[in-house]
């Protein structure tokens, strides 16, 4: 019922009738839901945050929400709870829509308990995550919580128990989205951490395993809420958020368009969208002849070229100030979703390391378990060495990304702008782990190592000569890196011997990725039944 249409009801009403059932009815509507909804306010906005109820008003269309369970009630009786038995508990739930399409959505009150999770706000959330599974729909958490509900003990614990594997049973059925718009404490951090996008509003969210004061205790760091579980602290350094949002207005904003790229199950199509695609080589399309700097050294910011690429440039950035040296998101190409994973030469020269391999590799099983084609963009010198990387497992966690190429069934195709070197070759969707389209700008260079590399092992009795005889030695080391790259590294001898399917000019990289993904609409692959891999984790 739409609170705005609810009378205030002041006499008791005759319960003999059905008029004067309707009447209770809009009596018990008016207490559960709008009598809580202002005190609600009351407590929210004081603080500048919205209520439940207002932050999935903001996310779903106007008016297309229709709650569930605001009449449940908990039944604790210890520490005196039993004088307390707020209608709907801690947790407001239901279905609405989103860009015409239903979404499940539940959101934390934390005007009541603090937003904490007992036995009944568990229950609530798991009816309506069973609800989004049963329905192939995708499931979208408002988390502000104190976490576990303290006066329910082991059956607060039991529920988020029940939550966890829900998460896992719904992941790569249905998408799974958590927004963070108040604190997530305590092992209640895991149920976001196993959804699919983590956004976080800065300033008001925290995500930590344990608080500051028990940090203090064990350890005796000094350490902030904000430092160490704040949403920029989670963006930038642990990667567990996949978007800052400015505001929770922003937050709604950024989980709505979000959805737009998305299908509503594992076993739906992609939306579609008209855009009067443009099959001629446009002004815009020949930009991308000019992008490449001619020293390989100089970067560039692939942005750019994603923007050339998607329809309208319209491009979805995922994680942004996480590993930015890779850039992952979400673009359109003839009105259908891509999931776009490309170096980025203007951060770490492009390197791979582990965070940049980690951030990718679980895109890539994202858009393969939705059925989300994959364009990958290279510029990539190789892997980032160090002791740091070799020791914090860099070949276990980098292994990550081989993996998840090597099962993705999706269509895959690459395009190599510029280097493409050693073991990042292989990784970054090369043919040999699946890719269907491999197409190369004629700047690529492709090779176990670069020009500069590959001349210290070459030719390091030709340079020793060279010191002796008082040659300019930078100048000879450069000639003989040329003379690599154009011999060994050109991608006209991959394509020579079929690693690649096609040459092309920068300008006709958007026609030519859209012709590709045509082509590969019905896809059909499929892998040794199995009960699962054993990704490397
Ligand atoms: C019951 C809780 C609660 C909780 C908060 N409240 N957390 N009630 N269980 N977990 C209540 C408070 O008593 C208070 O009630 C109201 O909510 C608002 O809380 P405040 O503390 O006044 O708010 P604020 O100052 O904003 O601080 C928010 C907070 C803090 C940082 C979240 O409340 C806090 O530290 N709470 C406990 C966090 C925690 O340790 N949770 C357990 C984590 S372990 P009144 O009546 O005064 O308004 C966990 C295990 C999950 O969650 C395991 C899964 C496997």
């Amino acid at each position: 019922m739409p609170a705005d249409k609810v009378e205030r009801v002041t006499d008791q009403p005759d319960l003999s009738t059905t008029a004067g059932k309707i009447t209770d009815l809009r009596a018990r509507y008016q207490e559960a839901v709008l009598d809580a909804e202002k005190t609600a306010q009351d407590k929210q906005h004081a603080k500048g945050k919205g209520t439940a109820r207002e932050r999935i008003e903001l996310l779903v269309d106007p008016g297309s929400f229709v709650e569930f369970d605001e009449y449940v009630r908990h039944r604790t009786t210890a520490f005196g709870m039993d004088r307390s038995r707020p209608y709907g508990d801690s947790v407001v739930t239901g279905v609405g829509t989103i860009h015409g399409r239903t979404v499940a959505v539940y959101s934390q009150d934390f005007s009541t308990f603090g937003g904490s999770l007992g036995e009944v706000a568990g229950e609530k959330i798991i009816k309506i995550m069973e609800f989004a599974l049963r329905g192939g729909m995708p499931c979208i958490g408002i988390l502000d919580s104190g976490g576990a509900r303290i006066q329910e003990g082991v059956v607060a614990l039991g529920k988020y128990g029940e939550i966890f594997r829900l998460n896992t049973q719904a992941s790569g059925v249905i998408p799974q989205i958590s927004i963070i718009m108040g604190p997530a404490a305590g092992g209640a951090v895991y149920s976001p951490a196993l959804t699919d996008f983590v956004i976080m509003v800065d300033k008001t969210s925290q995500m930590f395993v344990t608080g500051p004061d028990v940090i203090k205790t064990v350890t005796g760091e000094d350490v902030g809420m904000e430092e160490l579980g704040g949403a920029y602290t989670h963006n930038t350094r642990s990667g567990v958020a996949h978007y800052l949002a400015e505001d929770e207005d922003d937050a709604i904003d950024y989980a709505r368009t979000l959805l737009g790229f998305l299908p509503d199950n594992n076993m739906a199509e992609l939306p579609v969208y008209e855009t009067g695609f443009e099959f001629e080589t446009t002004d815009a399309d020949r930009f991308l002849n000019t992008v490449v700097p001619d020293s390989p050294n100089q970067p560039y910011d692939i942005h750019q070229v994603i923007s050339h690429i998607v329809d309208a440039g319209d491009f979805l950035e995922v994680q942004p100030l996480f590993a930015p040296n890779i850039v992952i998101g979400f673009g359109r190409v003839e009105g259908r979703t891509v999931g776009i994973i490309a170096n980025q030469p203007s951060q770490m020269a492009g390197t791979l390391n582990i965070q940049a391999g980690e951030k990718a590799s679980r895109f890539v099983r994202f858009c393969d378990a939705f059925s989300v084609p994959i364009l990958t963009l290279v510029d990539v010198p190789g892997y980032l060495p160090g002791t740091d990387q070799e020791w914090e497992g860099v070949i276990r966690r980098g292994a990550k990304l081989l993996y998840a190429y090597a099962e993705a069934t999706v269509p895959l195709v690459t395009v190599i702008l510029r280097k493409a070197y050693g073991g990042a070759y292989i990784v970054m969707g090369s043919k040999q782990l699946g890719a269907d389209v491999n197409l190369a700008w004629p700047t690529a260079e492709i090779a176990v190592m670069g020009g500069q590399g590959a001349v210290n092992i070459l030719y390091r009795g030709e340079i020793k000569k060279a010191e002796e005889a008082g040659e300019d030695v930078a100048a000879v080391r450069t000639r003989l890196a040329n003379e690599y790259t154009y011999d060994v590294a050109s991608p006209f001898l991959a394509a020579e011997r079929g690693e690649l399917d096609g040459i092309i000019e920068p300008a006709q990289t958007r026609v030519s990725i859209a012709k590709a993904l045509r082509a590969l609409r019905g896809k059909r692959a499929s892998l040794p039944p199995k009960k699962h891999g054993n990704i490397p984790l």
